[in-house]
């Protein structure tokens, strides 16, 4: 292996397995949603012990995250917490239902998990449901949510685009959204599922992702469905079967991957503290998680951006998870200014790493040797 070929932040893993899948879909003559989709419900059901019933795949976390809003009933009028230390869609979606987003702060400028005392503090009588999202695959404690979501009667939403194949997701929350964009730990290139704790709930996504029609075009090809009505004001969130036949492949190794993220995490948390102990690697080694990406935070008042460009010219990729949406131009126009201290301070000094399978040991001294030269020289 080059030594020296650049270390990425996190490629999508695809080889011959994902290749046999895809041309064995295409020699089947049928491409659109049908019978793989519905496999790959039952087995992502299956990883996070739920039935198929409960699990319907969508085109993208996006779709998830609008459908379950929509099919929940919050609407115009209604009030949801969000986060703002989350990548845009978690937010977009709720106005997308109609709904007012929320602005909740993280538990500390190093620890960015949504606060359960702020969401307190923005609890009013329009409140409806709450989404909570697990930064950088690291779970929030559902349970606790549980119990301030049923305190206040409201629904308890996971954005769980960065926790694919951690068992505990999706269980205790209405419903849960995962993303199988390219750069997650399991991809279908554009994709996601939604998993909803109640039957009737997840009826209604399953037909709303379909413009709400009561029968799909494979029912009728195969002659188990004559015609169609339609019962809701539904969507085109189908996804199909290419991507449902690379879904199937990367579930089996999801588990395995994920594994060793959390291992390569491990020996980053080792490397950075024995060499650069002022970084802050927020949770802890044992926190339950997916090791979907590396977050750092960077000492206080260190230019960032003169890291990002030493990693550069090292030939490591670094990013940033996230800019605080409430910080963009649009959300600014929208709302105004609106102060969350701890989620301003972790956003501007937060460094993402990179992390996938792939790396080895010899990648993460690279990596942690390149900043502590940069933090040197900063
Ligand atoms: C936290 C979070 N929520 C939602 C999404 C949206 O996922 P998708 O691209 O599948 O719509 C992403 C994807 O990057 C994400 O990171």
């Amino acid at each position: 292996m080059d030594k020296n070929s650049i270390v990425e932040l996190g490629p999508p893993r695809l080889g011959q397995a994902e290749k046999d899948a895809l041309n064995a879909v295409i020699d089947s003559g049928w491409i659109t949603m049908g019978d793989r989709v519905r496999q790959f419900e039952t087995a992502f059901g299956q990883l996070h012990q739920t039935d198929q019933e409960r699990a319907v795949a969508v085109s993208s976390a996006t779709a998830a995250l609008h459908l379950s809003l929509v099919a929940l009933g919050v609407g115009a009028g209604d009030e949801v917490l969000v986060p703002s230390m989350t990548f845009v869609a978690t937010v977009n979606t709720v106005m997308h239902a109609g709904a007012d987003p929320v602005f909740v702060d993280v538990e500390s400028a190093v620890r960015p998990h949504m606060s359960l005392a702020d969401a307190e503090a923005k609890v009013t009588d329009r409140t409806r449901a709450v989404v909570i999202m697990h930064y950088g695959g690291y779970m929030m404690d559902v349970a606790e949510w549980r119990r301030f979501a049923d305190k206040h009667d409201l629904f308890l939403i996971e954005d769980a685009a960065h926790v694919a194949g951690v068992p505990a997701a999706g269980h205790g929350s209405d419903a849960a959204a995962f993303s199988f964009f390219g750069n997650k730990n399991m991809t279908t290139a554009e994709g996601g599922m939604v998993l909803l704790r109640d039957a009737g709930v997840a009826e209604r996504v399953r037909k709303m992702r379909t413009h709400g029609m009561t029968s799909v075009t494979l029912d009728r090809v195969r002659g188990r469905a004559v015609s169609y009505d339609v019962v809701e004001c539904g969507f085109n969130y189908r996804i199909d079967e290419l991507r449902a036949a690379l879904g199937l492949v990367q579930l089996e190794e999801l588990p395995g991957w994920n594994d060793k993220r959390v291992a390569i995490i491990g020996e980053y948390r080792t490397a950075l503290g024995a060499s650069v102990d002022t970084m802050v690697v927020p949770f802890d080694g044992d926190h339950i998680s997916s090791g979907h990406i590396m977050p750092t935070v960077l000492p206080v008042d260190t230019d960032r951006l003169a890291v990002m460009e030493h990693l550069k010219s090292e030939g490591i990729q670094s990013s940033i998870h996230y800019p605080p949406v409430h910080t963009f131009s649009y959300f600014l126009e929208r709302f105004g200014e609106i102060s969350l201290p701890n989620t301003e301070e972790f956003g501007a000094r937060q460094l993402t790493l990179p992390l996938h399978p792939g790396l080895d040991s010899y990648d993460v001294t690279r990596v942690v040797t390149a900043v502590k030269d940069a933090l040197g020289k900063s």
